[in-house]
């Protein structure tokens, strides 16, 4: 049942620390120095991959553009991330050298199988990345790492896109490991983020009022705009994808800096812009992309740790994370989507025109 909760949804949005917990439980060694993710994949092939390719749709795809951020710098490798229903397998590719990583809740998104499937066929070898025991891309794939989250009924996934990207940090560490490519300054930093993100997320939840009371203010809106940069910008993406899920008006993520290209043409008064201000460098850039959409008049929400130095009209403040500070500023507004949508009196759990899992391609 819903234990309470109103929806689904919201349940699942307040289960995120337990998911965390589970998702590293046993992972990470009590030093924060090391993983143990049982990788059947043998090491020496592990060594020889010079490519990943990301396959995904909808929210595991923005767990998958998110996982590339992790695995570039980290396991220095080239991380390319498609949208399974665009994918092809093509002759450039040596499959000896590419490992073709499936990220998918339910394990049962036609589009994502068959992406698999083409690249099974051309010979490179497969991880899936799933919350779902027995689904069909674990028999698919060469192997499978699960993500631990529990069962999501909410047609919206919420908890289950943070487990992906916490193992998917959780991989990077196995990857850089085993490839020799993680400085134990990176490893620890990543780690104990992973650690940091449970009690993270739950101070968000603590703050649920906060912002229910924002989203309140919002309702009104019919377009909202969210804006970020680097592990900030798949979090737009997301978050944009989860409002007009469940609220039906119209959203969008940006890439910070595309907004001058063409979509400030479409910032008004009437268009709420919420800025994902994590990573200080990127948080310092974004800032400018929030006074270009002030000064046409919009009302900014900025995501941010250190409201302080913000300098924003309204913030909404979370507890600083390290390098997954950015799923803790997802929860929020994971939070500011359901309420919004709630206010509205949208069927939160399910979406008209949406199914839990997508079996046609
Ligand atoms: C959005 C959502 C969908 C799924 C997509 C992929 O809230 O739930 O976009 O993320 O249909 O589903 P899986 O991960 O099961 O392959």
């Amino acid at each position: 049942g819903k234990s309470g909760y109103e929806h689904y949804m919201l349940k699942e949005i307040h289960e995120q620390p337990r998911a965390l917990r589970q998702a590293i439980s046993g992972r990470i060694d009590e030093f924060a120095t090391s993983v143990d993710l049982d990788v059947a994949l043998p090491e020496e092939y592990l060594r020889s991959v010079d490519e990943i390719q990301i396959v995904a749709c909808g929210t595991s795809y923005h767990a998958g553009l998110y996982a590339k951020g992790l695995l570039e710098p980290h396991a220095d490798v080239r991380v390319t991330v498609h949208l399974a229903s665009e994918y092809a397998f093509t002759e450039d590719r040596d499959p000896w050298r590419t490992l073709v990583v499936a990220i998918t809740q339910s394990g049962e998104t036609a589009d994502t199988l068959s992406a698999l499937r083409d690249a099974s066929r051309a010979g490179a070898r497969t991880l899936a990345l799933t919350n779902t025991l027995g689904s069909t891309v674990t028999r698919d794939a060469d192997d499978t790492v699960f993500i631990r989250a529990g069962p999501e009924i909410g047609v919206a996934a919420t908890k289950t896109f943070v487990s992906q990207v916490a193992t998917a940090a959780l991989l990077t560490v196995h990857l850089g490991q085993v490839r020799d490519t993680l400085t134990s300054e990176a490893a620890t930093e990543l780690l104990e983020s992973l650690r940091d993100l449970p009690g993270a997320v739950q101070q968000v939840l603590d703050r649920e009022a906060t912002i229910k009371r924002a989203a309140e203010t919002y309702t009104d809106s019919e377009a909202f705009f969210y804006i970020g940069r680097q592990a900030g910008y798949p979090v737009a993406l997301e978050s944009a994808l989860k409002l007009k899920e469940i609220s039906y008006d119209h959203a969008e993520g940006f890439a910070a800096g595309e907004l001058k290209h063409g979509p400030l043409a479409l910032v008004t008064p009437d268009t709420p812009v919420i800025a994902i201000l994590t990573e200080e460098a990127a948080a310092e850039k974004t800032i400018h992309n929030v006074k270009e959409v002030e000064s046409r008049g919009a009302p900014v929400i900025g995501v941010t740790s250190d409201p302080v130095t913000t300098d924003v009209a309204s913030t909404f403040e979370i507890p600083s994370c390290g390098p997954l500070e950015p799923v803790v500023a997802n929860v929020a507004l994971q939070l500011f989507a359901y309420h919004v949508a709630n206010e509205k009196g949208r069927p939160i759990d399910k979406p008209r025109n949406l199914a839990k899992s997508v079996t046609v391609e």
